[in-house]
């Protein structure tokens, strides 16, 4: 359901505008950390080349023609340029990803050298600037073989594969490297790969208008959620049993969250909005905390939610040493009487949640909507609800058309509109403690491909050179870490007429 409602995007409209007060980079604490980020498939390219073997994600893109990132930003070979820019743009923090299949083509066993030595070229490159890594090691792009070869995420046995090859990382990296996020966005990997299919492995049960090859929407989001969970416990356990002491980093969980407030002021949908907050949210952070699921999740979906042991409870519990949100807009929740006729089978995610959700434009993640007291309520939800954990916002950003204009005035307001909510929080007793623009640069979108891109740098795909031109977010960012900028409205009036002056593609 995708209803329209002029009333709240007014109301948001208006909340918006006198939203955030005036602040800068120094109102945050020094260590705090700012930055943008990009994913292995989205950047790098270079698909087949020195051993890289496929990922689901390379499957799942050349199964239909809406682009894939065969290409994409040439990152495998323009790394030290960008880079360059990153450092030039005053970025403090870089988060990226590792491609499992570029240094373990196999999926598991021998390292591949040229992989090996990319990685640590990046990171030599990113710390002889300056800057931090922050580094995923699984975002959507897991090996293919190990798909064929046993089923992937739905098949335990992915735990001891995963855990191996984190293993490898935290041995080859981390003396470098800080910040591990072991899975990126755990809950929309599993609903969106094994639930809807709409992202790689593209699983679920196919209806009238889904086609998938395989799949069971009714039990496999959940099987998945499960074995991710006990990935995350199994590489956090490996990392402070073999590196923590003498590395001293840090190992997070990251989960996708959308702001959720009730459509109407009915109790039915102030519940339902709590229960989609257990669905999405609580699904992921209370096994964390306490080592179990949301009760709610347990009498809806029954038998088909796995029941932990005693053993992985423990194991999960306090596996994360913070939590990592990734963050876009704000949904409205409305409840949702589930279908009697409905049988198990039949199921999927958001059957069993019993509610839907409206978004405020339309569901196509080009009219995302800014909505900043959204992201503050996320960051208030997680601090109040699961004890106040460290938190690092790794996802955050504003989707436009990828055209030609250079200046993102939209960009600018809605970034500085959120860096000023999570301030809000942040005073408010949120322990975050960084923030990640998405992206650094234009990339190959999950959900979007092309059309649509986030990048404070615009890349023009169709130059055979990738060529790179900043936008005019990227010097708002810019100004803001460096202190000449104040966010107030006329510095940014003043910053476009400065930008307009000296920009060329
Ligand atoms: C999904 O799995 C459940 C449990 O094994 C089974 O009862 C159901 O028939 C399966 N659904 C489909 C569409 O295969
Ligand atoms: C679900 O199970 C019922 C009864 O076993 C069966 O009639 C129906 O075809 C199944 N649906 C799917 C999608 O497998
Ligand atoms: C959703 O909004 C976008 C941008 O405003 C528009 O291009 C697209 O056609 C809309 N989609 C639907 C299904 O209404
Ligand atoms: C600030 O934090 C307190 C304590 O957690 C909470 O009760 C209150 O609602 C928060 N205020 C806002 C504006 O979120
Ligand atoms: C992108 O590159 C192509 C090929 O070099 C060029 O023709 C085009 O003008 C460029 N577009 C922009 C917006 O710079
Ligand atoms: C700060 O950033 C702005 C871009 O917004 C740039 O013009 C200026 O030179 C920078 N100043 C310093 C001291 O780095
Ligand atoms: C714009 O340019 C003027 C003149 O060079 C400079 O004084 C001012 O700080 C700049 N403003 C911003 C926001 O970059």
């Amino acid at each position: 359901m995708q209803k329209f409602s002029l009333f709240f995007i007014s109301l948001i409209i208006i909340l918006g505008i006198s939203y955030i007060d005036a602040f800068t980079r120094h109102d945050f604490p020094e260590d705090f950390l700012f930055g943008a980020a990009t994913s292995a498939y989205q950047w790098e390219g270079a698909v087949d080349e020195d051993g890289r073997t496929p990922s689901v994600w390379d499957t799942f893109t050349h199964s239909d023609d809406k682009g894939n990132g065969d290409i994409a930003c040439d990152g495998y070979h323009k790394y030290k340029e960008d880079v360059k820019l990153i450092a030039e743009m005053g970025l403090e923090a870089f988060r990226f990803s590792i491609s499992w299949t570029r240094l373990i083509p196999n999926g598991r066993g021998p390292i591949n050298p040229k992989g090996l030595r990319f990685y640590k070229n990046l990171i030599k490159e990113l710390r002889s600037h300056g800057i931090e890594p922050h580094v995923t090691l699984h975002h959507y792009d897991f090996p293919q073989s190990l798909e064929d070869e046993y089923g992937g995420w739905i098949n335990r046995k992915i735990i001891e594969d995963f855990t191996a090859f984190a293993d490898v990382c935290f041995r080859e990296f981390g003396d470098d490297v800080k910040f591990w996020t072991t899975i990126d966005e755990a809950n929309v990997f599993a609903i969106g790969g094994y639930s809807q299919g709409i992202v790689g492995p593209g699983h679920c049960t196919s209806t009238k208008s889904v086609k998938c090859s395989t799949g069971n929407s009714s039990t496999e989001p959940y099987i998945v959620g499960h074995n991710l969970l006990l990935a995350h416990a199994s590489a956090s356990k490996l990392y402070r049993l073999k590196y923590k002491t003498k590395q001293r980093g840090s190992v997070g969980l990251s989960i996708f969250s959308h702001g959720l407030t009730p459509y109407t002021n009915s109790k039915d949908d102030e519940i339902a909005t709590e229960r989609a907050k257990d669905f999405f949210c609580g699904w992921m952070l209370k096994p964390l905390v306490s080592g179990d699921y949301p009760e709610v999740m347990k009498r809806n979906v029954g038998l088909r939610l796995p029941v932990f042991t005693e053993q992985e409870s423990e194991q999960v519990k306090g596996s994360s040493d913070f939590v990592g949100i990734i963050h876009y807009t704000t949904v409205y929740v409305t409840n949702s009487k589930p279908t009697p006729s409905l049988l198990p089978n039949d199921s999927n995610f958001f059957t069993d949640t019993g509610f839907e959700i409206i978004f405020t434009g339309n569901a196509s993640v080009s009219s995302w909507k800014s909505v900043p007291w959204g992201f503050e309520s996320v960051l208030e939800y997680v601090k109040q609800s699961y004890n106040n954990p460290p938190i690092y916002v790794l996802e955050n950003g504003l989707p436009l058309e990828h055209d030609t204009t250079l200046q993102d005035s939209e960009r600018v307001e809605y970034i500085q509109d959120y860096i000023g909510a999570m301030l809000n929080a942040i005073k408010n007793g949120s322990d975050t403690r960084g923030y990640f623009v998405w992206s650094v640069i234009d990339l190959f979108e999950l959900l979007a491909g092309y059309e649509t891109s986030f990048g404070l740098y615009f890349v023009n795909f169709s130059d055979p050179g990738l060529k790179r031109s900043p936008k005019l977010s990227a010097s708002w960012y810019t100004g803001f870490l460096n202190g000449t900028i104040d966010v107030v409205p006329q510095d940014i009036l003043q910053l476009e007429s400065n930008f307009s002056a000296s920009s060329s593609l």
